[in-house]
Parts: C-alpha cells; sequence; structure tokens
C-alpha cells in the first residue's frame, strides 16, 4: 500500500461515500440485446454480480428484440407485422405475437435470460429467471387481433422483494402471463418501467450499445453539456422532454432507425425520472467498466436523467472542513493560496461558500468583508478531477452575488497565479492603494500578489 497515490484514495473515498450512500438500494438494470452479444459483455456481468455481492439489490432486464428477429429468421416464420399507437414509452411499432409465434418468443427471450444466469452462475451469486410480471393481451387494435401481444398489467413486488432480500438476482423475461397463464409478449422496456415504480428504485441503468455518435444528426439544445464523443452528459426531465419533442421527426438523411432507438431510450428514462426514480443513467455496455464508472465518479461516463438535487452552492458546514482543507491543502503547499489553519476556517466559517456534487464538495471560495463597501473573494479552489467544468466561475459568481447582497459596491482578488483567470471574469488590475485600508494594513508586500478588482 505503499506506492498508493492520492487520486487512488480520492477513488476509494468515493467508493466508501456512494456505497454507504446506496447499499441495500434496488438498482434496475435494462440491457438491450446487442450488449449481451459484444465481446465485453460477461465482465458487465461480472460488476453487476460485484455490486449485488456487495450490498445492492439488483434485477436484470434483458431486452430481447433483435434475438426474436434472429430466432424467427432462422425457423423462416414471418414476422406477422407490427401495429402501433399503444406503447406507453415509445413510438416503436409492437410486434403482433401470434400462437403461431409465441413459443418462438419464448424461445429468444428465455435464452438471453439464460445467457445472463451463465455468467452470473460464473461470479458465484444465485440468480432466479422468474415469472414476476403479470401480462394482459393489447386486444384489438385497428381490426388486428394482436393475439399473445401484452402489456404489463401488475409486478408482483412481493416475491420480487423476496427474492432479493435473499441476495438473488431476478432476471426477468420479456414474457407476461395472464392469471389463468396465457403467455404474451411484453416489452422489456415496459417490464424495466414497472418494476424500477413498484421497487422504488433509486437507479434504472439503461444499458445499450450507443457511443455518442448518434447525436451527430440530432437537434441538441445549447444548454445541453455535451462530451467530445457528442453523448449529452446531464439533463432534467424537462429538458429530456424538450430533447423528446424537438426529435420526434425524422429528417431527411438520417438513418431513422438510430433515431428512434436513440429516442426509445430517453423516452424510457423519462417516464421512470415521471414515475419516481431520482436517476436514470444510459451507459454504453460496451465500454469497460462503464457501469462502475457511471455509478463511482460524480461526473460518469453516460447520460444521466436526473430528478433530485445534483449540485449546489451553498454555505460552509462545520462538518465541511476536513473536505475544504484537502481541496486548499496542496494549493497552500505550493503557494498559490495562502495558509490557513482549520481554525482560522472554522473562526471565518460564515465568509466561506462550497460547491457540492451529488454529497462531495468539489469547489470552495471565501468572501471577506473589509469595510467601505469592498470584499475580498479568497480561498478559491477547485477540485483537480473537476477543473474547467464551470465550477470556479460559478463559485466567483455565488460570492459576488453575495457581495450585492451584503451592499458592497467592489471585489478585489489579491492573486499570484490566476490573474487570466480572473481577467476573463471581468475583473481588471487595480493598486494596492485602491483596497480598503484594513486590507492594505496588512497587505503582505513580500507575497506581490496582484490586485484584481470588478466594481458590482
Ligand atoms: C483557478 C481555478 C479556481 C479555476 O477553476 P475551474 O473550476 O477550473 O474554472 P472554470 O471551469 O470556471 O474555468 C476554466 C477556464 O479557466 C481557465 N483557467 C483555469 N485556471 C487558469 C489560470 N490560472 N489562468 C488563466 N486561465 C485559467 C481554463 O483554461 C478554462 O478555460 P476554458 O473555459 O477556455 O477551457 C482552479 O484552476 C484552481 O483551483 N486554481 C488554483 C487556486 C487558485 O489559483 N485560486 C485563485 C486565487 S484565490
Amino acid at each position: 500500500m505503499d506506492n498508493i497515490s492520492w487520486s487512488q484514495v480520492d477513488l476509494i473515498r468515493e467508493v466508501f461515500h456512494y456505497q454507504s450512500r446506496f447499499e441495500g438500494s434496488t438498482m434496475v438494470f435494462k440491457i438491450d440485446y446487442p450488449v449481451t452479444e459484444d465481446a465485453g459483455f460477461p465482465a458487465l456481468v461480472k460488476d453487476l454480480a460485484l455490486l449485488a455481492k456487495t450490498g445492492f439489490k439488483v434485477v436484470i432486464v434483458p431486452g430481447v428484440r433483435e434475438n426474436i428477429d434472429a430466432v424467427l429468421k432462422q425457423h423462416e416464420i414471418d414476422t406477422n407485422g407490427y401495429v402501433t399507437g399503444d406503447s406507453l414509452i415509445n413510438d416503436m411499432p409492437v410486434r403482433i405475437t401470434t400462437s403461431q409465434t409465441i413459443s418462438y418468443v419464448e424461445m429468444a427471450a428465455f435464452n438471453v435470460a439464460s445467457k445472463f444466469m451463465t455468467f452470473l452462475s460464473g461470479s458465484r451469486v444465485d440468480a432466479i429467471i422468474g415469472n414476476f410480471v403479470r401480462a394482459r393481451g393489447l386486444g384489438v387494435i385497428n381490426g388486428i387481433d394482436t393475439e399473445h401481444t401484452g402489456a404489463v398489467d401488475k409486478i408482483y413486488a412481493d416475491s420480487l422483494t423476496r427474492v432479493l432480500n435473499l441476495g438473488m438476482i431476478p432476471i426477468l423475461p420479456c414474457i407476461g402471463w395472464s392469471p389463468s397463464g396465457k403467455p404474451y409478449n411484453v416489452s422489456s422496456d415496459e417490464i424495466a418501467l414497472a418494476v424500477s415504480e413498484v421497487l422504488g428504485a433509486v437507479k434504472l441503468f439503461i444499458i445499450c450499445a450507443q457511443d455518442g455518435q448518434e447525436t451527430k444528426t440530432l437537434n441538441i439544445p445549447e444548454t445541453l453539456e455535451k462530451r467530445a464523443n457528442g453523448s449529452l452528459v446531464r439533463l432534467t426531465p424537462q429538458q429530456a422532454q424538450a430533447f423528446i419533442s424537438a426529435n420526434s421527426e425524422p429528417k431527411q438523411g438520417e438513418d431513422e432507425e438510430i433515431r428512434r432507438q436513440y429516442m426509445r431510450r430517453f423516452r424510457l428514462a423519462f417516464e421512470a425520472s415521471k414515475a419516481g426514480v431520482h436517476r436514470v443513467h444510459i451507459v454504453d455496455g460496451r465500454e469497460g467498466g462503464s457501469v462502475l464508472k457511471e455509478l463511482y465518479s460524480n461526473l460518469g461516463v453516460g447520460t444521466m436523467i436526473y430528478t433530485d438535487e445534483y449540485d449546489s452552492v451553498r454555505g460552509l458546514h462545520s462538518r465541511d472542513l476536513p473536505d475544504i482543507l484537502r481541496l486548499m491543502e496542496p494549493l497552500m503547499q505550493r503557494g498559490v493560496l495562502i495558509r490557513r489553519n482549520p481554525e482560522q476556517i472554522q473562526e471565518k466559517k460564515g465568509d466561506f461558500s462550497v460547491l457540492e456534487i451529488d454529497g462531495s464538495i468539489r469547489a470552495c471560495g471565501a468572501l471577506h468583508d473589509f469595510g467601505e463597501a469592498q470584499g475580498e473573494i479568497a480561498a478559491v479552489a477547485t477540485d483537480p478531477m473537476y477543473t474547467d467544468l464551470g465550477l470556479g466561475r460559478r463559485i466567483v459568481g455565488y460570492l459576488i452575488e453575495k457581495a450585492r447582497k451584503s451592499k458592497m459596491r467592489r471585489v478585489f482578488v489579491l492573486t499570484t497565479q490566476s490573474q487570466d483567470w480572473f481577467e476573463s471574469l471581468g475583473f481588471r488590475e487595480a493598486s494596492v492603494d485602491s483596497l480598503p485600508e484594513q486590507k492594505r494594513k496588512v497587505y503582505d508586500r513580500s507575497r506581490k500578489s496582484k490586485v484584481f478588482a470588478l466594481d458590482i
């Protein structure tokens, strides 16, 4: 353990933080079929097994669409067409499942479910493929009898909870049964949504084979944060809804199927957040460790649709002291920030503000009142893992607002290395003489800090 680095220690902290926060809570994993065919699938299942072993309640809902296509093709059975309009959560046509095709659909569904079983067995986790879905037929739509095509009528939550409490992983194939035992083909998206809702899941993961390139032809509102590969970082349900509406119509020159599949996941995510799931994560299951990366890093690798407060700027509490010292210590050691000990920070606690992301402090800053309607912005620091995300700008913006509310007319900063940054925020170089008298008296000339000020 001698050569463990600080970033590794940070990661260990992050893991413990999440572990204590989510232990014992339910996470539902809807996994699209193409992911199960990827070379990285065994590693993905291993990660899910690990989560179950460490105390999370894991539910798996495998997607089967492409496998049903393959099985029907293999047996030279014609798809009996599709109907549209009755699916709650997507605009995808619903496959009509007849008495002739239902046994092939069951075969395809259970094949995929048993693939999960195989790899979970490899990780020595108890799993069960179960009949947890009561279904009802869609009936006759537009004059067409949809026979064995069904919708979720009820999830047997008690049975699922019993299984989960035993530490087992339930796997829910896309089949539901009527009270008399008639099988129906039910959309796995619908099952994932219903299960997440009845179990009060803290998270729904939609694991798919998409890498962000799909967004190239989509209408993406300017306000949405994107990664270099084009994938969206996070959206509120309102933003998700606007994004869905902006992309509901096919566009010329695009691959319509890709758009539909992409938007289908957003619809599921949006419906799940409306149903009370605070965090829905859409991740590329082909990327090694993507679920763990999404879970154990505040910034994640996928797209998150979130309903609870994700980040906020607020005043410093005493319990935050170790966290802000962790942020400031390396900068104090390098002489970028002047040294403050815990007592000094505690004494000026009311001056400090912190920016918290998902329960962890990632940036801090202080506003000290020096009279003469002037305030000093000091101790601004951003966690090195979180720089260039606008956190520094937000914390300074917050401190400026605080100064305005306190009727200050000018804020200033003494800086040795960040003058360009403060200039980019509108600050301009000023003379030491322009500082309020109280500050001039303690100004340390040997540090040769430059004064930058902003009239507010
Ligand atoms: C300065 C600091 C607070 C910026 O934090 P941040 O959260 O990365 O800032 P933002 O994301 O709001 O802004 C990042 C932008 O500023 C630029 N920037 C960051 N530090 C800079 C510096 N010292 N000089 C000039 N530009 C800088 C980045 O390149 C980035 O530019 P871009 O938007 O064009 O990509 C952070 O780098 C830090 O903690 N520095 C050490 C402590 C310090 O100097 N504090 C100020 C004295 S009180």
